[in-house]
């Protein structure tokens, strides 16, 4: 049996009194990505926002690498990486100052910060722009930098909202080979795309959320099977299938 490295028990939230997860749970083996896909509002981001401490579940339980959110929500935070939705950057200042910053919040020395902060900007392709000010990069090199922040620390695992939205090709290439470097080097994913493809490529397993609940959950392959030849059928087919194609918002 392959090791539980966070588990998701029975969760809800509602935001006056509308359900954005209506009961969830799932478990993520250690050195898995696993997907989180579903519509605009199916409730990813709110799961993975109480996964990772910042929102507090009205009902159910979460443990990470063994420790409760609920009784040991430091210890979880020094397990984890977050790689945010919503871009989470200090625009007035200098990529590596950002990395630096944010390396110092995880309890990193001066010193160990820097190096870190130099070798997570090399690998999403910024080292030259180090000391350039974020409020100047494009929108594919916020999003790396985004990224290298979530790397701060080395953390097992590493949670990622949307990484690749409204990045050119280019972005997309350069942080989808970084992510699978760093599951080729056994870190644990949870990775939530629009794009289908994406995950299909990358993820050992996915779960589909709508409108708060999970309502598929496997792998790729074993999806695809069951509508038709998984070697023709795409996970977008599975997705659409499943979800319907009425327009979310
Ligand atoms: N802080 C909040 N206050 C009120 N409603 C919220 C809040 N956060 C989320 N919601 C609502 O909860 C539902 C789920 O939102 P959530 O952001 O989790 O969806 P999502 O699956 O991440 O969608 P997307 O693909 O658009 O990012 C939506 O109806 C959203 O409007
Ligand atoms: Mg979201």
């Amino acid at each position: 049996m392959p090791e539980e490295f966070l588990v998701a028990r029975n969760l809800h939230k509602s935001f006056n009194g509308n359900n954005a997860v209506n009961g969830v749970s799932f478990s993520i083996h250690k050195g898995e990505v696993f997907g989180l896909l579903g519509p605009n509002g199916a409730g990813k981001t709110t799961t993975i926002r109480m996964l990772t401490t910042v929102l507090e579940p009205d009902r159910g339980d979460i443990e990470i690498g063994g420790h409760s959110v609920r009784q040991d929500a430091e210890g979880v935070r020094a397990l984890i990486g977050v790689c945010p939705q919503e871009l989470a950057l200090y625009v007035e200042l200098s990529a590596m100052d950002n990395l630096v910053f944010f390396g110092r919040m995880v309890g990193l020395n001066g010193k160990e910060a820097k190096a870190q902060a130099m070798s997570h900007l090399d690998l999403m392709g910024l080292a030259d722009r180090a000391k350039g000010k974020v409020d100047k990069f494009s929108g594919g090199m916020k999003r790396r930098v985004n990224l290298a922040i979530a790397l701060m620390g080395h953390p097992q695992f590493l949670f990622l909202d949307e990484s690749t939205v409204g990045v050119d090709p280019q972005s997309r290439n350069n942080i989808y080979e970084t992510i699978e470097g760093l599951r080729d080097e056994g870190m644990t994913i949870l990775y939530t795309t629009h794009y289908m493809d994406e995950a299909d490529r990358l993820c050992d397993r996915v779960a589909i959320m709508d409108e708060g609940v999970i309502i598929a959950m496997d792998t790729p392959h074993a999806l695809k099977s069951q509508i038709g030849n998984p070697n023709q059928v795409t996970l977008e087919d599975v997705f659409l299938k499943l979800t319907g194609r009425t327009l979310r918002d």
